[in-house]
C-alpha cells in the first residue's frame, strides 16, 4: 500500500511530545512491512535540521487556493532517518511556520488549516493517489473533510483517510474564517451539528469533529482511552459524536520505536545493557548523577520527563518531588511548558531546590538528556489526570526504570501492579494508583521506594519484567495495516 501521513510532528526534527514519535514509529514499521510510506509537514523554522538528510527544493510555485487568491509554496524533500519527507514552506506575510515554535500562536486553527489545504493542493497536483491518507490530531482534522468535499471530485478518487486522535483536549475550535480561508465555504452547510459545528459552542467550527466525521476509520491511541473518550468526560464535548461514528471507532496501542529507544544501541548514553546485563545500567545512573550535579549516595533515583502541562497532573509530580526527597530518594526532572503560569512555577521551584544535592529540575526540551534520564533512573512518575496512551512509561519499562503510573488511559493498558494487579506474577511491571489526591500516589511511591531499599532481587525483578515487555510497533503496526485494507478502495 502507498501511505501519506500529514502530521505536525515528526520525531526528533519537529517533536514537541509523542504525537511526533508516533509519526516516526508507526511509519518506519508500515515500511518495515513492505508499504511505501511518504510523510508531509510544516517547514518550520525551528526544527531539527542537522537531522534531516539531503534536504532540497523539489517544487518553486505551489500555487495554494487560500480565501480568493492563492499563496505560493516551495515543497522541500528530504530523509528524516530514512522516511521520506516532503515539507511545505508557504511564501506570504502571515509568516505561518516562521515563528520560531511550533504551536501556540493566536491564528494556530488559521496556520494548521492552511497546512492541511496546502497538503492536499501537493498530493493533487503532484498526481499521488495514496491508498490510504493518514492524519493526526486537530491540526489535520480538515483533511478528511476536504479529500471527500472538494479533492475527490478534482480527481483523487483513490485515498481514504484514517484519523488518528492523540489528544482530545485540543481540538481546533475556531470561527468560520477557515472554511472561507480553504474554499469549503457554504457555513451553513458545514455549522450543522451533524458535520463541523462544536458541540458546545454553537457559533464556531471544530476541526478535530470534522475528522471524525468525514474519515473512514478514526483511532485513538489506546484501548482504553477508546472506551473513556466516549463514555467518561474525557472526549471533552466529542463522546456524542464518536458514539454516532462508533463502528469506524477503535482503540490501537501506540508502539515505542525500539530502534530509537534500545538501550543497547543508544548514542545518547554511556553504558549499554540488556534485561540480561542490567548491571550495565548503573553506569549510567552515575553519568546522570555527574552531568546534574546530584550526590553520588545509595539511594534510589525517582524521575519525571514530559510535558509540564495540567494533563500530566503538575500537583503530583511536584509532590512526588518533595515526597521522594523525604522517603530518602533522589528526584530528577525534565520538562517543559507551553503555560507560563505552570512555566514560571517550576522556575521558582528550581530556584529554591538549586542547592539540593538529591534533586535536579531541567526546564526546557532536551532530547539527549531524555535519553540519560530514562537509563539513569530507578523509578519513573507518570501522575496523569488523563493519558490518551502514553510513552513514557513505556519508553522507562525498556530502560529498566520501573513505571508508577495514575490509572488513566493507556497507562491502564501497559502498566501492571506489582501488588494488586490481577496479571500472572511474571507479567507485573510497575506501580499504579487511582486517585488524584496525595495519598494515592505517596502510598504508591512508598511501596515502590520501599522495595528498592527492602527487597533488591524483587524490585530488580520488576525491572527486568518491564524490559521482557513487548511495547514495540510490531503488533500495533499490524492492527493499523489491518484497518487500512478494512478502509481502502477497492
Ligand atoms: P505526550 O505526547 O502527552 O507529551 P507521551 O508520553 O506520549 O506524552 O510522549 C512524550 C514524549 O516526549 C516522550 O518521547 C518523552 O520522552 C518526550 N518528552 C517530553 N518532554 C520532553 C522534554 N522536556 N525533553 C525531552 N523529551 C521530552
Ligand atoms: C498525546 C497524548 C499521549 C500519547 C501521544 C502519542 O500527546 O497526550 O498520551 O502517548 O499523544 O499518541
Amino acid at each position: 500500500m502507498f501511505i501519506v501521513m500529514i502530521s505536525s510532528e515528526l520525531a526528533p526534527v519537529a517533536k514537541v511530545g509523542g504525537l511526533g514519535d508516533v509519526v516516526f514509529g508507526l511509519s518506519r514499521e508500515l515500511e518495515i512491512r513492505g508499504n511505501s510510506v511518504e510523510i508531509i509537514l510544516p517547514k518550520y523554522d525551528c526544527m531539527w535540521y542537522d537531522e534531516i538528510w539531503g534536504l532540497h527544493k523539489i517544487w518553486d510555485e505551489l500555487w495554494v487556493p487560500w480565501y480568493g487568491g492563492a499563496v505560493p509554496c516551495s515543497i522541500w524533500f528530504g530523509f528524516v532517518h530514512g522516511r521520506k519527507c516532503f515539507f511545505i514552506e508557504p511564501h506570504s506575510s502571515d509568516n505561518f511556520y516562521n515563528r520560531g515554535c511550533f504551536y501556540g500562536n493566536h491564528d494556530d486553527p488559521l496556520r494548521f488549516a492552511f497546512f492541511s489545504k496546502a497538503a492536499m493542493e501537493f498530493l493533487l497536483k503532484s498526481g499521488k493517489q495514496p491508498d490510504i491518507i493518514h492524519c493526526h490530531d486537530w491540526q489535520t482534522g480538515l483533511v478528511p473533510v476536504l479529500l471527500f468535499e472538494i479533492y475527490q471530485q478534482q480527481g483523487m478518487h483513490r485515498p481514504r483517510a484514517c484519523y488518528t486522535i492523540h489528544n482530545f483536549k485540543h481540538q481546533g475550535i475556531t470561527g468560520d474564517a477557515v472554511l472561507w480561508a480553504t474554499g469549503l465555504n457554504r457555513p451553513d452547510y458545514y455549522m450543522h451539528p451533524d458535520r463541523l459545528r462544536d458541540n458546545t459552542h454553537p457559533n464556531a467550527i471544530n476541526l478535530m469533529k470534522g475528522g471524525i466525521v468525514y474519515a473512514n476509520h478514526i483511532t485513538t491511541v489506546s484501548p482504553h482511552h477508546a472506551w473513556e473518550a466516549q463514555h467518561t468526560d474525557q472526549g471533552h464535548g466529542l463522546g456524542h459524536t464518536l458514539g454516532i461514528h462508533h463502528p469506524k471507532f477503535s482503540g490501537v496501542l501506540n508502539g515505542v520505536d525500539y530502534d530509537v529507544w534500545n538501550p543497547e544501541t543508544d548514542r545518547f548514553i554511556p553504558s549499554h545493557y540488556n534485561a540480561w546485563n542490567v548491571e550495565a545500567k548503573y553506569p549510567n545512573k552515575d553519568a546522570l548523577r555527574d552531568r546534574l550535579w546530584l550526590s553520588k549516595e545509595f539511594k534510589p533515583l525517582v524521575a519525571y520527563v514530559g510535558r509540564l502541562d495540567a494533563q500530566k497532573g503538575v500537583h503530583l509530580i511536584q509532590h512526588a518531588m518533595f515526597y521522594a526527597l523525604e522517603k530518602g530518594a533522589q528526584f530528577v526532572l525534565l520538562g517543559a511548558a507551553g503555560d507560563s503560569g505552570i512555566n514560571n512555577h517550576f522556575w521558582h521551584l528550581k530556584h529554591q531546590l538549586n542547592n539540593n544535592p538529591n534533586c535536579h529540575l531541567e526546564i526546557g526540551f532536551n532530547e539527549q538528556l531524555a535519553h540519560l534520564i530514562y537509563a539513569g533512573a530507578d523509578i519513573m512518575v507518570v501522575p496523569s489526570l488523563f493519558e490518551p496512551c502514553g510513552l513514557a512509561q513505556m519508553i522507562a519499562m525498556r530502560y529498566g526504570a520501573v513505571p508508577l503510573v495514575r490509572a488513566v488511559g493507556g497507562l491502564v493498558d501497559t502498566v501492571f501492579d506489582r501488588d494488586h494487579s490481577d496479571k500472572p506474577v511474571e507479567l507485573r511491571n510497575g506501580y499504579v494508583f487511582h486517585d488524584s489526591d496525595f495519598p494515592a500516589i505517596e502510598s504508591a511511591l512508598n511501596r515502590a521506594i520501599g522495595l528498592w531499599y527492602s527487597f533488591p532481587k524483587d524490585f530488580r525483578r520488576l525491572v527486568t519484567n518491564g524490559m521482557a515487555a513487548d511495547y514495540s510497533w510490531a503488533q500495533s503496526g499490524h492492527h493499523y495495516v489491518g484497518i487500512y485494507e478494512h478502509i481502502r478502495a477497492r
